[in-house]
C-alpha cells in the first residue's frame, strides 16, 4: 500500500518559532496559499517559502486553509503554545478520530475528502486507504481519480 507520506520531495522552512512542512504529493495547486500570502508562498522564488514574509499568527492562518494538509506546522518550542486565537487544528501529524468526514468542493479544482478513507476498486478491490484524498472534477487529471493539478493548467472552471 502506498503511503500519503513519501517524504522525498517534502520541504521543512522555519522562522525559529514555527516549522512549515510542505509535501508536494499531496499539493493539488489550488493556490490557495499564495493568493492569500504572496509574500511568504510564492511558486516564483526559490525556496517558495519566504517565512519573514509575514507573522508567525498570518502563516498559521494561511497554512490552515490548505485544503489538502500540503501545508502544515509545528511549534519548535514546547513552550511557545498558540495563541488562543490561533487554530491548532491542523498541527503536523496531529490526527482526530472523532472528527466526521469532511468533504469539500474546490471552486473550479478537485472535491477533497478528509477522513479515515478506503478506496475500492471497480472489481471490489481495496486500491489504498488514506486520510486525505482529492478527486478530479475536471476531467483530465493524468493519474485517475485523484487531481494531479492539471485543472489549473487546463483553466477548468467549475460553475
Ligand atoms: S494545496 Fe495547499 S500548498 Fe498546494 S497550492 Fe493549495 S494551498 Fe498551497
Ligand atoms: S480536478 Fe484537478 S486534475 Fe482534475
Amino acid at each position: 500500500m502506498s503511503s500519503d507520506y513519501t517524504g522525498k520531495n517534502d520541504r521543512e522552512y522555519s522562522n525559529g518559532e514555527i516549522t512549515v512542512f510542505w509535501k508536494p504529493s499531496k499539493c493539488i495547486h489550488v493556490a490557495t496559499c499564495y493568493r492569500e500570502l504572496i509574500d511568504v508562498f510564492n511558486p516564483a522564488k526559490r525556496p517558495w517559502v519566504n517565512m519573514n514574509g509575514a507573522s508567525t499568527e498570518e502563516i498559521i492562518r494561511v497554512v490552515n486553509l490548505c485544503p489538502t494538509d500540503a501545508l502544515t506546522f509545528r511549534w519548535n518550542k514546547e513552550k511557545s503554545t498558540p495563541p488562543e486565537e490561533v487554530s491548532s487544528e491542523k498541527e503536523h501529524a496531529n490526527t482526530d478520530k472523532d472528527k466526521p468526514t469532511e468533504i469539500k468542493i474546490m471552486k473550479d479544482g478537485p472535491l477533497v475528502v478528509k477522513g479515515n478513507i478506503k478506496i475500492i476498486g471497480s472489481e471490489g478491490e481495496e486500491l489504498r486507504q488514506m486520510k486525505m484524498a482529492s478527486f478530479c472534477r475536471c476531467g483530465k487529471s493524468g493519474k485517475m481519480p485523484f487531481c494531479d493539478g492539471t485543472h489549473r493548467r487546463i483553466g477548468f472552471e467549475s460553475e
